[in-house]
């Protein structure tokens, strides 16, 4: 069966992520479908999903929060694996791996909290100088913050490949 790779993206980063992975996981046996959250009717039809979302304001894209909600007793049904891009990487160095940290722990613990996942990543997108007014962005710099993409491609890569390969081990037994 066919894997899902469902993303909810503001301007573009997100689901460019997305189609990488999907493109990464490509040879899946069944293949993979990349898609839009708000494009999705039904999970049933797929054996695994990857689900991901763009943070605004410390939390995923409505639509992506709502397909969690309407499709949550699906979505418990097969393996679920999540990611979130923020700007963790912009950030400046000294809060770079932290914010990347408390980021993925409070959605996990509010989002997410009810979805079992398998893994959850969180990618840094793109940041631009425009998204900040202009008092808040000669701060954000001056602070050692950094704007531009802040994609790190081989980190998504190894992600992608880390899913196939969980693809590939036998079933857990059913509990
Ligand atoms: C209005 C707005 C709010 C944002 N809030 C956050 C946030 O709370 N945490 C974070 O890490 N990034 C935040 N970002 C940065 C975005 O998550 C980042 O730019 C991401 O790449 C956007 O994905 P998209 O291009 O798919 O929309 C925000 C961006 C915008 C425009």
């Amino acid at each position: 069966m066919t894997v899902l790779v469902a993303y909810a993206s503001a301007l573009g980063s997100t689901r460019e992520i997305a189609e990488r992975v999907a493109a990464r996981m490509a040879a899946v046996p069944g293949g993979v479908e990349c898609r839009s959250v708000e494009q999705i009717e039904s999970v049933s039809g797929y054996e695994a999903v990857v689900v991901g979302s763009a943070i605004h304001n410390q939390a995923w894209l409505a639509p992506a929060w709502e397909f969690l909600t309407e499709h949550g007793p699906e979505l418990a049904q097969r393996p679920v694996w999540a990611f979130s891009v923020g700007m963790s990487d912009g950030l400046p160095k000294l809060f770079r791996g932290r914010g990347a940290e408390l980021q993925k722990q409070r959605l996990e613990q509010t989002q997410l909290k009810d979805v079992p996942l398998r893994s959850h990543a969180v990618f840094s997108g793109v940041y631009e100088a425009s998204q900040l007014s202009a008092p808040l962005r000669a701060l954000f710099r001056l602070t050692g913050g950094r704007f531009g993409d802040l994609r790190d491609w081989a980190a998504i890569d190894a992600w992608a490949d880390q899913i196939t390969a969980e693809l590939a081990e036998p079933a857990p037994p059913q509990s």
